[in-house]
């Protein structure tokens, strides 16, 4: 980002990458548990399961790409150490299932997870509405998908 377009952003530069920073690390958090989950996951419809998981994963580790991509062109820097994770996320690392065949645990835990990815793209939105036009566009493009992935998991609730 040039000079000229961080002027015109109109937005608290520092305030904002700290923000962005903040969901990346929540991003990977989530890639990470998702991801462990979809490979261990075991017990009747497993496979289902963890092909739901792994498609899920796979938004969020390109989600942890594309805000990375903003901070780097705001000037800024994300994370760079992941025993900074936690320390530097909105939320504390999502955990796993104790049982592998605890569906309900796994929906419980990604459905939390999703909501709270799903409140901090929207405080972000909020943050650079008809401010910061690029920022905007992506992190409303990322709430659409957060809000797919927890509608995706109420699906598969026991009705
Ligand atoms: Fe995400
Ligand atoms: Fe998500």
């Amino acid at each position: 980002m040039g000079r000229k377009s961080r002027e015109i952003a109109g937005v608290d530069l520092k305030e904002l990458i700290k923000a962005l920073d903040r969901a990346y690390c929540d991003e990977w958090l989530a890639f990470y548990a998702y991801w462990y989950m979809a490979h261990t996951v075991s017990g009747r419809g497993y496979e289902d399961m963890g092909e739901f998981l792994s498609k899920i994963a796979k938004d969020e580790l390109e989600h942890a790409q594309e805000v990375a991509e903003r901070i780097v062109e705001l000037g800024g820097l994300p994370t760079n150490r992941p025993a900074n994770l936690e320390k530097n996320g909105n939320a504390p690392y999502p955990g796993v299932m104790k049982k592998l065949y605890d569906y309900d645990e796994i929906i419980k835990l990604v459905e939390d997870a999703e909501a709270g990815a799903i409140d901090v793209y929207n405080k972000i939105a909020k943050m650079t509405f008809g401010k910061d036009h690029d920022t905007y566009q992506l992190v409303t493009h990322i709430l659409g998908e957060e809000i797919a992935h927890e509608e995706m998991m109420e699906n598969l609730e026991e009705k």
